[in-house]
């Protein structure tokens, strides 16, 4: 089945709101007609996300959210929760990112909030990726799966897994295309074949046309090299 790719842009805590004129600066580095098949998402901090939505207006630059609240609403100081991103225009919510787990997020909790954006119609981006130890053990494959099992809630059918091996994230380290072809076949047995399966960690343009052609590999998730439309685009056109 061919999928259309996702390659997708998150900017963790960077930017400021200069750098929401930058999608219109996306358009004229990579003309809508060229992005025909593939679909490119920014993921800004949260603040962004409603100027944003208006200044990437008709340039069919889709939005989302790295991270999202649990519950629909309450007495939870500094959290935003997906209907909230929902309303300030975007379809997507980053969902289990490492940065976030590694504070003490567990795959219940990840499960929780897919379905709290999967409820408000955004569109999950699941993540799940094994530490440089658990590769070393020779268990990433088995931990991955059970993250997976874990953190994609029960009956839910539409949503994105990205792959996000912890050592690779901001390391300028990449797994060998073998190793993803190895991990992504593993984790399409478990998800089915509807499923967009990304990969994340330190893509970038001259490694974007190998990760990208993968098998079982149907799109990016990009730290670092989204921070500049240029190499997004570059990625984009390796895809
Ligand atoms: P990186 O980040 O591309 O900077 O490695 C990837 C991610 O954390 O999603």
């Amino acid at each position: 089945m061919i999928m259309r790719p996702l390659i997708a842009g998150n900017w963790k805590m960077h930017g400021d709101m200069s750098w929401i004129e930058k999608p219109a600066q996306f358009d004229t580095l990579m003309p809508a007609t060229e992005r025909g098949h593939l679909d490119i998402l920014i993921c800004p901090p949260a603040l962004f996300i409603a100027p944003m939505a208006a200044s990437c207006f008709e340039t069919n630059i889709l939005l989302g959210a790295q991270n999202c609240h649990r519950a629909e609403s309450g007495a939870h100081t500094g959290e935003v929760s997906a209907g909230m991103v929902k309303s300030a225009g975007a379809d997507f919510v980053i969902v289990g990112h490492s940065e976030i787990r590694a504070g003490g997020e567990t795959d219940e909790d990840v499960a929780t909030k897919a379905m709290a954006a999967a409820k408000q119609g955004l569109m999950p981006i699941i993540c799940v990726g094994e530490s440089l130890d658990t590769r070393k053990d020779g268990q990433a494959e088995s931990v991955v799966s059970a993250q997976i099992k874990a953190s994609v809630p029960e009956g839910l059918t539409d949503y994105v897994l990205a792959y996000e091996p912890i050592w690779a994230i901001g390391t300028g380290m990449t797994a060998t295309a073998d190793d993803i072809k190895a991990m992504h076949a593993v984790i399409r047995e478990i998800v089915g074949p509807n499923v967009r399966i990304l990969y994340g960690g330190s893509v970038k343009p001259a490694n974007a046309k190998e990760i990208l052609g993968t098998e079982n590999v149907n799109g990016a998730l990009i730290g670092g090299a989204s921070l500049e439309m240029e190499s997004l685009a570059a990625i984009a056109r390796a895809a």
